[in-house]
């Protein structure tokens, strides 16, 4: 039992610094043969072409092949579930059976659908039953690197492993080598690799929320890609974790980024080579392997004390080079149809402060205390605060535009018409960052007042301790949608809301 989830890094053979890695590296590795990673597998088809996806329990190999498995819970019991993956402008259609023994439902992060398919218990549909079953149906506007998981009871259902991948390919094939899909994840489990049953307990709840001590690479042990000289792959990282923010490093190579969110961006090289990823998260990389035949590099991730965890490696084939030479500097990816008529003479603006958690009340910051949570909180709306909001007291740690909600019950945080552009000012006041995630809608990450915005669109952006992020959107899609922190366990006890587009 780890009372502390970061009591026992994973690592090779322990954590090492930032500094030293290169001395770490490669001590314990073992030649596996590439598994597969996330790749489709058989599906069971329905007589009216709906694709089934049981939510079950199964057996992970977390721990590589001389452990036991982790009894888990996944899509067609496996975590990550079976990478889906449809071409633009193709229809969905997924028929979720629950074969768990408590409700479910799938949410499709970042996929720009209708409101009845976007999976929120009580918002958008009721949850399905045990044994029962709900069909998805929709045609995802946007190519790009999605992922599906569970929205109720995500605390637990996700920390068991309720979630995959979703691709949606390029109307053209874009041209890379190999495509391939990075499931980052973290998972609290006990010494005998059972998942720690410490669900939204409140302890991760007043922090960082639930973070796992063992950290995979689409849920394998060690992972390497295989992968010839000059080659270029396409790597879409994802991720999955309840809580945690991952950097993600490849070291000699360019990281370049082609896609934040599912959405294309200009190229762009990241100078230090780190990724930092929310959690919900996805980056599109392409990686030029440019290291000699029979080269190697390690795939590391941090491990949240300065070091870095080496998860993974790259290796390079011993025979000749795929090409003479590295392909040349790619274009971006063909543009999404994301609605640009951004109008800020018009806006909507909506202040949304974010406040709670428990190294506030620690570190006694006495403006959050007074003017924020507590007194904020109390005050807000005259009886229509706490009392009318669902979350039973004991629950609200988190508080987001002044309301500890559950994110479905209570009255909306705004209403907005159909086509207006809105503005929301992410205001942290606690002493811990949160990954605020908007359903239905990508956004712009604005600069100043709207003069001009970092080069992505997001559905998820890290709002720092002391900072203010500015997001503006334009509300072209109908409906009851969430926001809430992404970090599950702040989700769920307080940090969520929900809007309506009308
Ligand atoms: Cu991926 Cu409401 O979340
Ligand atoms: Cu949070």
């Amino acid at each position: 039992m780890a009372d502390g989830p970061l009591d026992k890094p994973k690592g090779p053979p322990v954590a090492v610094n930032r500094r030293s890695w290169l001395a770490g590296a490669g001590a314990s590795l073992t030649a596996l043969a590439l598994m597969p990673p996330a790749t489709a597998r058989g599906q069971e088809l329905g007589a009216d072409g709906f694709r089934l996806l049981h939510a079950r329990p199964g057996m992970a190999p977390l721990r590589g092949p001389n452990a036991p498995p982790t009894p888990i819970w996944g899509y067609d019991g496996l975590s990550p579930g079976p990478t889906l993956r449809i071409k633009q402008g193709e229809e969905l259609k997924i028929r979720l059976v629950n074969d768990l023994r408590q409700p479910t439902v799938i949410h499709w992060h970042g996929i720009r659908l209708p409101n009845a398919m976007d999976g929120v218990p009580h918002l958008t549909q009721m949850p399905v039953e045990p044994g029962a079953s709900f069909d998805y149906r929709f045609t995802p506007p946007d190519a790009g690197t999605f992922w599906y998981h569970s929205h109720f009871l995500s605390s637990e259902q996700m920390a068991r492993g309720l979630a995959g991948v979703l691709i949606v390919e390029e109307r053209d094939p874009v041209a890379v080598d190999q495509d391939i899909a990075l499931v980052v994840n973290d998972w609290r489990l006990n010494n005998d690799g059972a998942v720690h049953p410490s669900f939204g307990n409140m302890h991760d709840a007043m922090m960082a929320g639930r973070l796992g001590q063992y950290i995979t690479l689409n849920s394998q042990d060690t992972l390497d890609l295989k992968v010839k000289s000059n080659e270029r792959i396409r790597l879409r990282i994802i991720n999955t974790a309840n809580a945690r923010i991952f950097e993600f490093r490849i070291p000699e190579h360019v990281t370049r980024i082609m896609a934040v969110d599912g959405q294309p961006c200009p190229p762009e090289v990241v100078p230090d080579g780190v990724l930092r990823l929310g959690p919900g998260t996805r980056v599109d990389l392409f990686l030029d392997l440019t290291l000699k035949p029979g080269a190697s590099a390690p795939i590391l991730i941090d491990d949240l004390r300065g070091g870095w965890l080496e998860l993974g490696r790259v290796v390079y084939d011993g025979g000749a080079p795929l090409r003479a030479e590295p392909l040349p500097e790619p274009k971006a990816l063909p543009a999404n149809p994301l609605p640009q008529n951004f109008d800020f003479a018009g806006a909507l603006q909506v202040a949304i402060p974010l406040d709670g958690g428990g190294m506030g009340m620690m570190m006694g910051r006495g403006s959050m205390m007074g003017g924020g949570m507590r007194g904020g909180m109390g005050g807000m709306g005259g009886g229509a605060g706490f009392g009318g909001h669902g979350l039973p007291p004991q629950d609200r740690i988190w508080a987001l535009a002044g309301i500890a909600s559950s994110g479905h019950d209570g009255p909306p945080i705004f209403k907005v018409e159909r086509g207006r552009t809105v503005v929301l000012d992410f205001a942290n006041r606690s002493a811990l960052p949160h990954a605020m995630h908007v359903h239905g809608h990508h956004f712009r990450n604005l600069i100043g007042n709207g003069e001009s915005h970092k080069p992505y669109w997001l559905d998820t952006v890290i709002v720092d301790p002391e900072r203010t992020e500015r997001i503006a959107f334009v509300a072209d899609n109908p409906g009851k949608w969430m926001i809430h922190c992404h970090m599950i366990e702040h989700m769920a006890t307080g940090m969520a809301a929900w809007f309506e587009v009308t």
